[in-house]
């Protein structure tokens, strides 16, 4: 049977790369993002999967088009949500607009995307198939950076709500897991790489692998948390970092 997912923050980097990933894998995909010119193109650039893609505009932080969006998708078997921001600065320096955004996109977002998405994710339940949310946590939620104190703030949020969704939902074949990717290869980083520009901001860059990640290594666990073998596996949070959180790397260390 053809499955379904949706998709927040399908409009660039980790997003993308998951519709693509599903797509290929022979799922229905809703991509949802607010930046409806970037959508489009993504939308032109799958049009080899016909109409298998849809493309929704839809603010995470809109609590009523959220909730206006799900109601209309009867069934799903997975939700993943990507929609996320990253706004740089020294806590003492931050605007309360930016620090209002980054918590209402990345934790209030990530909350109003789920609950919307349960009534839909419970009917694609089956016996042998529970339905899936992957959360795009990240490092800054296990090992905290200065510059982006609420942009980790807002993913350490999202970890907490994903432990007590994953409690409260599992038992109705929900599972509920997060990813917490270092640095990787997409717009978001690009935009925050020039330190004088992202007001002292650095990412956390190579990892003891040897290099940052791209999306589709981030996309790699996301299919296993979609995988039958990932049956058992509910409020988790995995690092897709590389080692980098593994162990403190002395300045000057020769490695
Ligand atoms: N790139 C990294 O190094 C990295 C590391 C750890 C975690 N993450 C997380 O992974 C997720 C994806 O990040 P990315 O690097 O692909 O970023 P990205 O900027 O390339 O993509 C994020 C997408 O989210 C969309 N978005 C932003 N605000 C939205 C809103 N209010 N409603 C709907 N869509 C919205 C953007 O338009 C964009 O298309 C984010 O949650 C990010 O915090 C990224």
């Amino acid at each position: 049977m053809t499955k379904t997912a949706a998709v927040t923050g399908a409009a660039s980097g980790i997003g993308q790369a998951a519709c693509r990933r599903l797509l290929d894998a022979g799922w229905i995909v809703f991509g949802m993002d607010n930046a409806p010119e970037r959508l489009n193109t993504v939308a032109a650039g799958f049009a080899t999967y016909q109409d298998r893609f849809r493309p929704v505009v839809c603010d995470v932080t809109d609590a009523a088009r959220v909730a206006s969006v799900f109601a209309e998708i009867p069934v799903l078997n997975a939700l993943i949500a990507c929609a996320g921001v990253l706004r740089t600065a020294l806590m003492e320096d931050m605007a309360i607009e930016d620090f209002d955004l980054v918590l209402n996109v990345n934790m209030r977002g990530t909350f109003l995307a789920a609950q919307k998405a349960l009534p839909a994710l419970r009917a694609g339940v089956t016996p042998d198939n529970p339905s899936r949310v992957v959360m795009l946590s990240s490092l800054a939620a296990l090992r905290p950076k200065i510059v982006s104190g609420a942009y980790a703030a807002s993913k350490a949020a999202v970890t907490q709500l994903c432990r007590v969704m994953a409690a409260e939902w599992a038992p109705s074949g929900v599972l509920v897991n997060a990813l917490a990717p270092g640095t990787v290869d997409t717009p978001m980083v690009a935009a925050v790489s020039d330190p004088t520009a992202s007001k002292g901001y650095r990412p956390s860059g190579v990892s003891p692998v040897g290099r940052i990640a791209q999306p589709d290594d981030v996309v790699d666990v996301m299919m296993f948390l979609l995988s039958d073998g990932a049956r058992y596996v509910a409020g988790t949070t995995i690092p897709v970092d590389g080692g980098t959180a593994a162990a403190f790397i002395p300045p000057g260390s020769n490695r």
